[in-house]
């Protein structure tokens, strides 16, 4: 039997690696890399640098990269798209785990913040148990998520008393803030789909490169900062090549 484990590292501040998770990468004979497209260099860094600081020195691994298949960004049946492109990324996984685990062999996939959280990683994962063809246990250590990493570096809570927290993407905040929430977290949104609030009264905490030395926050009255934050994040984007931002957005309570 093969041991799989999907390790969360946090949002970028090597710090945020916990102490289960160094424990599990210690276990690991071989690490899975996937090579997203359009993700850079300074990203692929960030983990290589994890494994540095964190795994002992005098423990032998090896790294094993995953090309990632293209995924159809067009498409207009979203969710068919990507399960289209998770199916595709199973199979490449799949020959991978069988080619480079060895039987008894612990493999690791290190996931940016969370694997819970918008990651399709546990997905993959229980997609290639279904099929069989590699007999797999895996286990997953939770990680440090962007959105905690947030609310921290606001020193703000994510909830207020008994309230409810949503978290979403920018595609599904642009069709509408949700019902029956004050408190949503964005996630994804390439498109600051904020900035359709800025005449109401709503209260925005953003965050970029959180927990990185690259760090932006700014908070404030949506109609007060939309427009600060959308230069500073294009800005942003134009100087380092790619830009990484979650905010949480509150309705005032009176
Ligand atoms: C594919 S999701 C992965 C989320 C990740 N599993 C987590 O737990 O944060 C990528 C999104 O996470 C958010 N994100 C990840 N790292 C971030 C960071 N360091 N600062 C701000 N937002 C971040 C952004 O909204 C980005 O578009």
């Amino acid at each position: 039997m093969r041991r799989l484990l999907v390790i969360g590292i946090g949002a970028g501040d090597p710090e945020h690696v916990t102490v289960q998770a160094i424990r599990a990468m210690n276990s690991a004979d071989v690490f899975f890399v996937v090579e997203k497209r359009g993700e850079t260099a300074e990203l692929e860094r960030l983990r290589e640098e994890v494994i540095a600081r964190y795994v002992e020195p005098d423990r032998s691994f090896c790294t094993v990269a995953l090309p990632d298949p293209r995924r159809d960004r067009g498409a207009t049946a979203y969710e068919a798209a990507v399960d289209d492109w998770r199916g595709r990324r199973a199979e490449v996984w799949e020959s991978a785990l069988a080619r480079e685990l060895p039987d008894g062999g612990c493999g690791a996939f290190l996931v940016w913040g969370d694997p819970a959280l918008y990651d399709s990683t546990i997905a993959v994962v229980d997609d290639i148990r279904s099929r069989g063809r590699v007999e797999l246990e895996h286990e997953v250590v939770p990680g440090i998520s962007s959105v905690q990493a947030l609310a921290a570096r606001h020193r703000a809570p994510l909830n207020r008393v008994g309230g409810a927290v949503q978290i979403t993407t920018g595609r599904r905040l642009a069709a509408g803030f949700p019902d029956g929430v004050d408190d949503v977290v964005v996630m994804l949104d390439a498109d600051c789909a904020f900035t359709r609030f800025a005449d109401d009264e709503m209260e925005i905490l953003w965050g970029a490169y959180v927990g990185t030395p690259d760090e932006i926050l700014i908070a404030g009255r949506v109609g007060d900062v939309a427009a600060d934050i959308v230069r500073t994040r294009r800005e942003a984007r134009e100087r380092k090549g790619w830009v990484m931002d979650t905010y949480l957005l509150r309705r005032p309570r009176h």
